[in-house]
Formats: C-alpha cells, sequence, structure tokens
C-alpha cells in the first residue's frame, strides 16, 4: 500500500510541476490579436508543450489547440486564435491547458485558472 501511495503522490507531484501563471482569473484576454501565456517550469518537466483552450462553462466546447512544441524553458509565448475564423471567442470559464507535446490532448500537465476573454472593442468604443 505506502508503495503505491508513494507512486501515485510522485505521479501527481511531476504532473503537476508545470504550473500556469497568466491568464490567470483577475488578468484574463482580450479578443484584440496576440494573448500572452506565462508559466513556470521546474527541471523535471518536459521541454515542450501543446497549448489548448478549453471552456469549462460550455459543454460542447471543442478544444482547440493554439500552440504545439512551445518551448517551455522560456516562460513565455503570445499565442494567436488561429483557428477561430472570427477571432478569439468570447466569455467567461475559458481555461488553457499545457499538455504533453505529440500525446493525446488529455495528458494535462498544467491548466490555468478559469478566465475571462472580453470584446475589448466594446470596451475601447462606447458607440458599439
Ligand atoms: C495574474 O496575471 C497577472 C498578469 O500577468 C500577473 O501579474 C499576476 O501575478 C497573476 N496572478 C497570479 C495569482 O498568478
Ligand atoms: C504581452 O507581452 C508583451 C511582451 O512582453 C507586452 O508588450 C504586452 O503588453 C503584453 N500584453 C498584455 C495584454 O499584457
Ligand atoms: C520536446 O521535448 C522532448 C523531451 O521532453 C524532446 O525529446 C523533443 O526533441 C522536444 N521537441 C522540440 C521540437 O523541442
Amino acid at each position: 500500500m505506502r508503495t503505491i501511495a508513494a507512486f501515485l503522490l510522485s505521479f501527481v507531484a511531476s504532473t503537476l510541476a508545470y504550473t500556469v501563471l497568466s491568464p490567470n482569473h483577475s488578468n484574463g484576454w482580450t479578443n484584440q490579436g496576440s494573448q500572452n501565456l506565462t508559466w513556470q517550469r521546474l527541471s523535471t518537466d518536459p521541454l515542450n508543450f501543446t497549448v489548448i483552450l478549453d471552456n469549462q462553462d460550455v459543454p460542447d466546447f471543442e478544444k482547440e489547440v493554439l500552440a504545439i512544441f512551445v518551448d517551455g524553458t522560456t516562460g513565455f509565448t503570445q499565442l494567436d486564435p488561429y483557428y477561430y475564423y472570427e477571432g478569439w471567442p468570447t466569455g467567461s470559464g475559458f481555461r488553457v491547458k499545457l499538455v504533453k507535446a505529440g500525446q493525446y490532448l488529455d495528458a494535462v500537465l498544467a491548466e490555468s485558472e478559469d478566465f475571462n476573454i472580453i470584446d475589448s472593442t466594446r470596451i475601447t468604443d462606447p458607440n458599439l
């Protein structure tokens, strides 16, 4: 039992080592252009990862891959909505997930807090 528990603990620890710093609950994204992703990495983490966008609030939300083989050592990357014909989706309940590069999208290394993507044209232009 003890061995199994220790194994499970080390497994949990190693899968949770990457930490997404932003976007986060208080600092989300806008739908205007490139958006920033920042994270922390431990030396034991994989060198690279795939970034996907998910939404916890929308049951049939289609996860989208935002970037592949991101260099995990840099701690920062900018993401564009390549796969969204009309730009970023907007709303609440979004989550960015870092998943193991080259594997199924459910091999999650880390995920962000829930965050909003706001339509910033509505903020900057009071006529909209
Ligand atoms: C949330 O993101 C902002 C902007 O990048 C950052 O300054 C802040 O430290 C982050 N908050 C947490 C809890 O990581
Ligand atoms: C994203 O990062 C770039 C480069 O550091 C910075 O100039 C820009 O202000 C950042 N955008 C946001 C919304 O924080
Ligand atoms: C991604 O990381 C793995 C090891 O974690 C390495 O074998 C592979 O070469 C890296 N690929 C790229 C494109 O950086």
